[in-house]
C-alpha cells in the first residue's frame, strides 16, 4: 500500500503512516548493515531524547517490564538498599521486580491520584541510607506526573543512583539525564514514541555503568547489560537475535521525534492534553488525578453515575476510539485515554466527536457540541 493511500485512511489511527510503512518492509537479516545503520540511528536518537551525551543506550527485544528488570538488576547489588518512590501501579510493580530478585527494597507511596511530595522523599532519605532511588515519571494507571526534577535535586550530592521509569513519558515529556542527574532512564517504544511494542529501552549514565561493572555478577543472563554492550557498539555482532522490524520501526519513530524537535513535541503534548481535558470537562467528565499532578500524556477519567465501564468502552470502540479501563483499585471506576506520541489536533477532535456520538447512543445526557467546541478553543489559544 502506498503512503498516500495510508494517509487517506479515515479515523484516528494512532500509528504514524511512516511507522506503518516501516513495519510493512521485508524483514532484513539481523546482521544486515542496513539494520545496523537503523540500530545506530535509534540509539543516537534515544540518547538525544533524554538529553545525554555520555549515557550508554541499550535496546533489545522485550518490553517496559524488562526495562524495569534491566535497570534494577544491573544497578542494585545484594548489599544495596533501594527506595521505590511510587505514584501507583507501576511503582508497585518496580518494588515487586526488586523483591523478586531478593533485593532489599522500601516503598514510599503516594495516595493513588497524587504524587509523592519532594519533602516526603527528603524525610525518608534523612531516616535511612539508600544506594538507589527508583521513581515512576508518569504512572499510566493513575495519570500522575511526578516532580522528577525536584526528586533529582534532593538526590544531588548524596551518591545515590536515580532510576527513572519513563515508559509513559520519554519522548513526550522532558527528561534531562545529564543536567538533572538521572542515572538510568528505562522506557519503551509504544507510548510517547508512537512505535509498536516489543523492545526494552534503557540509557545508563557513566555512574550506572560503573556500578554494573563493580557488581561481580547479576541475577540475569539476557538482561545483563555487559553482554549487550559490544552489540550496542556494533549491532552486527551477536548476543541474541534482534527483532528486526520493531527496531526499524522504532528507528523511524525516533526520526519523527527529531524532525518535530523535542521542545516542539513537549509543547504539543501540553496543548493536546489541555484540549482533551477541556473537551472532556465540557461534556461533564471529571478526572481521577489531582489537578496539580495531571500528566500531559494520558488522562484518567472518572465515570459519572449512569455510565458503565464495559458498555461505554464497547460503544466508544464502535465509534472508532479505543480507551483502556482502570487498573487494580480503579477498575470499573475510570477509563484511561492516551494522548501521547504523534497524536494530532484532528485526532483530538475526532475522539471528542466520537465520544459525543457514544454518549448519544447510550442516552447519556450532555451538552451537544460542547466537547469539540471547548477543545477547539483550547487548541486555538
Ligand atoms: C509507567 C509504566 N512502566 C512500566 C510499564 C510496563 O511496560 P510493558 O507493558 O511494556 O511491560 C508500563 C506499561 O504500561 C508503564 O506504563
Amino acid at each position: 500500500m502506498s503512503l498516500e493511500k495510508l494517509l487517506l485512511i479515515p479515523g484516528p489511527s494512532p500509528v504514524h503512516p511512516r511507522i506503518v510503512h516501516s513495519l510493512s518492509q521485508p524483514t532484513l537479516s539481523h546482521v544486515s548493515p542496513v539494520l545496523a545503520e537503523d540500530f545506530k540511528t535509534a540509539l543516537d536518537n534515544l540518547k538525544k531524547t533524554v538529553f545525554t551525551r555520555r549515557g550508554e543506550p541499550f535496546l533489545f527485544a522485550g518490553g517496559g517490564t524488562l526495562s524495569m528488570e534491566t535497570a534494577a538488576v544491573n544497578t542494585i547489588g545484594p548489599s544495596d538498599r533501594v527506595l521505590v518512590v511510587s505514584q501507583g501501579y507501576f511503582g508497585e510493580r518496580m518494588a515487586q521486580v526488586c523483591r523478586s530478585f531478593g533485593l532489599d527494597c522500601d516503598l514510599l507511596e503516594s495516595e493513588w491520584g497524587s504524587a509523592v511530595p519532594p519533602e516526603a522523599l527528603e524525610d525518608r532519605l534523612s531516616g535511612g541510607r539508600f544506594s538507589v532511588v527508583a521513581a515512576t515519571h508518569i504512572d499510566t494507571a493513575t495519570g500522575v506526573c511526578a516532580p522528577i526534577r525536584d526528586y533529582a535535586r534532593i538526590l544531588e550530592g548524596r551518591g545515590t543512583l536515580f532510576l527513572l521509569d519513563g515508559v509513559c513519558a520519554t519522548g513526550g515529556v522532558e527528561e534531562r539525564m545529564d543536567d538533572w542527574g538521572i542515572d538510568v532512564v528505562l522506557t519503551a517504544p509504544q507510548k510517547c514514541f508512537g512505535a509498536p511494542p516489543g523492545l526494552a529501552l534503557c540509557v545508563f549514565s557513566e555512574r550506572a555503568m560503573d556500578k554494573r561493572k563493580s557488581l561481580q555478577s547479576v541475577p540475569a543472563y539476557y538482561a545483563d547489560i555487559l553482554r549487550w554492550l559490544p552489540v550496542m557498539k556494533d549491532p552486527t555482532k551477536y548476543f541474541s537475535t534482534h527483532c528486526v522490524n520493531e527496531v526499524r520501526a522504532f528507528a523511524e519513530s525516533t526520526r519523527i521525534v527529531m524532525e518535530e524537535g523535542l521542545e516542539a513535541r513537549f509543547a504539543r503534548h501540553v496543548r493536546t492534553a489541555r484540549a482533551i481535558r477541556k473537551g472532556l470537562a465540557g461534556l461533564g467528565f471529571s478526572f481521577f488525578t489531582r489537578e496539580d499532578c495531571l500528566a500531559d500524556t494520558l488522562s484518567v477519567v472518572l465515570y459519572p453515575a449512569g455510565l458503565e465501564d464495559a458498555a461505554f468502552r464497547a460503544a466508544y470502540f464502535e465509534q472508532g476510539v479505543v480507551v483502556a479501563g482502570g487498573l487494580a483499585q480503579t477498575a470499573g471506576r475510570v477509563f484511561r485515554m492516551g494522548h501521547m506520541g504523534n497524536v494530532s489536533a484532528a485526532q483530538v477532535l475526532f475522539a471528542l466527536d466520537a465520544l459525543e456520538r457514544t454518549l448519544k447512543l447510550l442516552r447519556f445526557p450532555f451538552e451537544e457540541g460542547a466537547g469539540v467546541q471547548a477543545a477547539e478553543t483550547a487548541l486555538a489559544e
